[in-house]
């Protein structure tokens, strides 16, 4: 019945998420803040079309928060859907194959910025939403809380839950915002990192000087930066903060092996991003790396000319922006600390540094025992032909923890991505049939969750 109405509507679903993909929702860029309450209009009415009994576009400080509900019943348990409708910059736009917000299919695969991360997948929940309700066979009560600022550190996703605790009453949070190993080895997250987002300064002379009147005698802060920079790593790739690795809650070798037990092609891997090799900590795997390890990344580095052909300087300033992702039980303002001591400390005489933080946030592992891990386990099962293989997911998101401080609740990370879906990248996509599964697998989860 649900395969039913999902093969008759397809072709409308993915017309509407297309309308809503050409929306350029990119929060981090104030020019598109017209933009970003425009996708939140947008999921408001498809919301409402869907049979939801009341959404609203809820104002913060920020971009808006979409909030909706359906109450069926009180004795029903409450599954609370959060997403995001914002997005990542398109940039490097001169890379994209096709233009990021004119959404195309090519081989089966939706070509748009948003497309899987996270337009795509929050549009699944509208749509198996969609269907319960046409079908009469909606059996849980749903609240959607969808914000507009995920991408940029939901800085007022906080105060929005702190705010509507009794609002937002639920028995469970349901995620779509990961990834899964492949559609013949599924997969539910369990363990998501967190972070700390840092700037650096390194400021040398008070002005930029001739590099051939100079050179040589005075420091050239960005060849400091790059060399304070090399230092925060050691030979075996670990990261040199004193105290950085306290906190590293340390897996048992039985975890581990499990974890590894995975299927993971480092071949395909490898090809898939044409490198020749692979670099991380000594002594552990790709799926440990980036699952249950801590690690340091410069995410953007600039100084002196860049413009064309050459210009000889030797700069004043140098920066870099330099990311840290955590895991158990780290905790992200302690290593924020840690880092700005470490770097303040490491500067040499000849120049002055100023660190600054960005967003942070605590990272999360989910239960795998609960009732609704199990229920949406089953669901895969029951639509993929597979039991799921719990696996650690390397991104961040940072609610994920505040939901279980906040609201004592634990999240089921059912996503229906793959890692090289290219999210964050030029030409992101998403599998048409990532999309339907997804849509299937969602309404199996409420069939075996309101059975619990
Ligand atoms: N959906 C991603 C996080 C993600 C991606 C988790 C793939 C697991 C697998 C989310 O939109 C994201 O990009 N989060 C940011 C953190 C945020 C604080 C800016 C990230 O991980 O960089
Ligand atoms: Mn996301
Ligand atoms: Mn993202």
């Amino acid at each position: 019945m649900i395969k039913e109405y999902i093969s008759t509507n397809k072709d409308r679903f993915l017309h509407e998420l297309f309308d809503w993909l050409r929306i350029p929702s990119v929060s981090a860029d104030s020019r598109h803040k017209a933009d970003v309450r425009k996708a939140a209009e947008f999921l408001k009415d498809k919301l409402a079309a869907a049979g939801v009994d009341s959404v609203e576009v809820c104002e913060t400080k920020g971009h808006p928060i979409v909030y909706a509900e359906k109450l069926v019943n009180p004795s029903l348990p409450t599954v609370l859907v959060y997403g995001h409708y914002d997005v990542q910059p398109a940039d490097p736009i001169n890379l994209w194959t096709s233009p990021p917000f004119e959404p195309v299919i090519k081989d089966s695969k939706i070509y748009a910025r948003g497309a899987c991360d996270d337009k795509g997948q929050v549009y699944m929940h509208v749509k198996a939403f969609e269907a319960m309700m046409k079908l009469n066979v909606l059996p849980c009560n749903i609240k959607f809380m969808v914000e507009g600022e995920e991408e940029v550190g939901s800085d007022n996703l906080g105060t929005f839950v702190k705010e509507n605790k009794a609002k937002l009453k639920a028995d469970v949070i349901l995620i779509s915002d990961t990834a899964l190993i492949s559609l013949e080895n599924p997969s539910i997250t369990v363990g998501l990192r967190g972070l700390s987002y840092m700037e650096v300064e390194v400021t040398g002379p008070n002005r930029d000087l001739h590099s051939g009147v100079y050179g040589g005698a005075v420091a050239n802060p960005i060849n400091v930066l790059c060399s304070m920079i090399e230092s925060l790593h050691d030979e075996a790739g670990k990261v040199t903060i004193p105290g950085f690795y306290d906190k590293v809650a340390e897996l048992t070798a039985a975890e581990r092996e499990a974890m590894n037990k995975a299927p993971f092609s480092l071949e395909d891997y490898k090809k898939d991003l044409n490198i020749d090799d692979i670099k991380g900590e000594r002594g552990y795997t790709t799926v440990e790396r980036t699952g249950i390890r801590p690690t340091l990344d410069v995410n953007g580095i600039w100084g002196g000319y860049t413009g064309e052909g050459a210009k000889t300087v030797l700069p004043s300033k140098a920066s870099a922006k330099i990311s840290m992702r955590l895991v158990p039980n780290q905790v992200s303002t302690e290593i924020t600390e840690l880092f700005t001591k470490h770097f303040q400390s490491i500067a040499p005489k000849y120049v002055k540094v100023k660190v600054t933080a960005h967003h942070g946030g605590e990272p999360a592992v989910t239960p795998t025992n609960s009732s609704a891990y199990k229920a949406a386990s089953h669901a895969f099962e029951e639509v993929f032909g597979k039991a799921p293989i719990p696996t650690r997911d390397g991104g961040s998101i940072p609610i994920v923890a505040l939901f279980k401080k906040e609201l004592g609740l634990d999240t089921v990370l059912m996503g229906f991505g793959f890692d090289s879906d290219a999210i964050h990248s030029p030409n992101e996509h998403y599998g048409v049939k990532n999309f339907i599964l997804g849509v299937e697998t969602i309404v199996a989860f409420y069939k075996h969750y309101a059975k619990k």
